[in-house]
C-alpha cells in the first residue's frame, strides 16, 4: 500500500475571519472597526455570530482537526483597549468550548484587519503606543482563553493590510504613507506582534504555539529540471521587481525570523527603519511555525544573468481572475523553509468560483480540481523533506471578500444570502471530507 502522503499527524483545517463571516455588527456592545462602513454597505453577511452551533456542526461533519477563526477585537474591547466586553467574551468562550467538545482545535487569530476605529482615530499603527495596545489586547485574550486555546496567530497578512491599507490606500483605513510614516507603521506592526507573543505566553499556563500569517506569491521555475531556472525562482520571490506594493514576504519575515530588515526592500521603498537591539529582540518573538497564505504564483526563467518573468496567459483563472498555479504550494513552502528554517503551516489556500445552486447542490468541480492539484504539490514538498505541519482551506464558508463584496465565493459551504444565510455544503466539501478522512490518500486517486 502507498504510504500516506501527509502522514498521520497532519493538521487538516478550515479558516474564516470575524469581519468576513460574523455579521451582527451592532450586537452585544461590539465597537466599530475601520471596515464597518464599507461592510455595512453590502449587507448582513453570513450571520456566523448567530449560527455558531450550525457552523461547528459543519466543521465536525467535514472532519477537520482544526478551525482557524479570528476574534473581532472590538467585540472584546469595544474601544480597542480598556474594559472587556463580557458579552463578546462569552460569545468567543462559547465558540472555543463548543469546538473543543467536538474534538476541533481552535487556532485563534488576534487580528485579521478589522482594526478598532477608536484606536484608528488616535493614529492607529502610526501611533508609537500602538504596539502596546496590541500587547494589552493579546494579554486580555490570553487570560480569557487560558487552559483552552493552545494555538494562536497574531496578525494576518501584514503584506495586505499594511500594503493596501497604509501604503496604496486601496482598503480601510485608506492611508498612503511614505517615508518615515511608512517605516513606523511596519515597525510598529512587527513590534506589536512580538509583544503579543510574549503577552500570550505570559498569560497562559499551556505550552502555546504561536505564528503570524504572512502571504506572498511564490515564484516557480519554468523548467523544473533546469538548475538555472530553479535558482531564478529561488531569488525572484525576494526581489521588489516581482512584487507589487508591499506584497513581500521578506519585508516582514526577515526581521521576525532573521533579526534584521531586508535592505533590498528598504532601499526600494526609500526608507530606513531605526531600531534598538531590544526592539529586534521583541520582533524575533520565537514563532513556532512559519504561517503562510498561498493562493497563486508566477513562473520565472533565467535570462541575462537574472530571473525573468515568463507570462502564463493560458493559465486557468479563478473568478477573481487570479491565475491558478499549483506549483506555488510546492516551491513556496520549500523556499520559505530554506530561508527561515521553521516548520511551515499553510494558514490559507483556496479558490473562488462562480458557484450556483443547481437542483439543491453546488457542483464546484473547479474547486475540487484546485484542491487536488494544490494538495498533490504540497504532499510532494512534504515527501521531499519540507516540514509542513498543517493546511487550512480558505474558507469554510462563502463570505465577505473585502473590497470585492460577496461575489467571489471561496467557501466549501455555499451561503445563500437571499435566504437568511442558509448553509449548503458544496461538492468540494464532500471531497475535502474524503481527503481528510484518508489523511490525503484521496488526492492520489485518478492520477494519470
Ligand atoms: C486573504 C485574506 C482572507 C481572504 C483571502 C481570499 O488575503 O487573508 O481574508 O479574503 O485572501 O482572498
Amino acid at each position: 500500500m502507498e504510504a500516506k502522503p501527509f502522514g498521520n499527524n497532519f493538521v487538516w483545517g478550515a479558516a474564516t475571519s470575524a469581519l468576513q463571516t460574523e455579521g451582527s455588527l451592532d450586537a452585544d456592545g461590539r465597537g466599530e472597526s475601520v471596515w464597518d462602513k464599507a461592510y455595512l454597505q453590502v449587507g448582513a453577511g453570513d450571520e456566523s455570530y448567530k449560527k455558531i452551533d450550525e457552523d461547528v456542526a459543519l466543521l465536525k461533519e467535514l472532519g477537520v482537526k482544526a478551525y482557524r477563526f479570528s476574534l473581532s477585537w472590538t467585540r472584546l474591547f469595544p474601544e480597542g483597549v480598556g474594559k472587556l466586553n463580557q458579552k463578546g467574551a462569552d460569545f468567543y468562550c462559547y465558540l472555543v468550548k463548543t469546538l473543543l467538545v467536538n474534538g476541533i482545535e481552535p487556532y485563534v487569530t488576534l487580528f485579521h484587519w478589522d482594526y478598532p476605529l477608536a484606536l484608528e482615530l488616535k493614529g492607529g499603527w502610526l501611533n508609537e503606543e500602538s504596539p502596546l495596545w496590541f500587547e494589552e489586547y493579546a494579554r486580555g485574550v490570553g487570560r480569557l482563553f487560558n487552559g483552552l486555546v493552545k494555538n494562536y496567530l497574531t496578525i494576518n497578512e501584514p503584506q495586505c493590510f499594511v500594503g493596501m491599507g497604509h501604503y496604496e490606500g486601496s482598503m480601510p483605513p485608506y492611508h498612503q504613507y511614505r517615508g518615515q510614516d511608512l517605516a513606523q507603521v511596519i515597525h510598529h506592526v512587527l513590534l506589536g506582534s512580538g509583544l503579543a507573543v510574549r503577552a500570550l505566553r505570559a498569560s497562559s499556563t499551556l505550552d502555546l504555539k504561536v505564528m503570524m500569517a504572512n502571504t506572498y506569491l511564490p515564484s516557480f521555475p519554468a523548467d523544473p529540471m533546469n538548475p538555472d531556472d530553479i535558482e531564478a525562482a529561488r531569488l525572484a520571490y525576494l526581489s521588489p521587481k516581482f512584487n507589487h506594493a508591499l506584497f513581500s514576504v521578506s519585508l516582514f519575515a526577515d526581521p521576525a525570523f532573521l533579526g534584521h530588515y531586508d535592505r533590498k526592500w528598504l532601499a526600494h521603498l526609500k526608507i530606513g527603519i531605526p531600531y534598538s537591539e531590544n526592539d529586534m529582540k521583541i520582533i524575533q518573538a520565537g514563532y513556532d511555525y512559519f504561517g503562510i497564505n498561498i493562493y497563486n504564483g508566477y513562473k520565472v526563467t533565467f535570462k541575462k544573468g537574472q530571473p525573468a518573468l515568463v507570462p502564463t496567459p493560458d493559465a486557468p483563472r479563478n473568478s477573481l481572475n487570479w491565475e491558478i498555479h499549483p506549483e506555488a504550494l510546492y516551491y513556496g513552502p520549500k523556499y520559505l523553509f530554506e530561508r527561515y528554517r521553521k516548520p511551515i503551516f499553510i494558514t490559507e489556500n483556496g479558490t473562488c468560483c462562480s458557484d450556483k445552486i443547481v437542483e439543491g447542490s453546488v457542483h464546484d468541480l473547479l474547486r475540487i480540481e484546485y484542491l487536488k492539484d494544490y494538495l498533490k504539490m504540497l504532499g510532494n514538498a512534504l515527501k521531499e523533506g519540507t516540514p509542513i505541519a498543517g493546511y487550512f482551506y480558505w474558507s469554510l464558508l462563502d463570505n465577505f471578500e473585502w473590497n470585492n463584496g460577496y461575489d467571489p465565493r471561496f467557501g466549501l459551504v455555499y451561503v445563500d444570502y437571499e435566504k437568511g444565510a442558509r448553509r449548503l455544503p458544496k461538492d468540494s466539501f464532500f471531497y475535502f471530507k474524503k481527503v481528510i478522512a484518508s489523511d490525503g490518500c484521496e488526492i492520489l486517486k485518478d492520477q494519470n
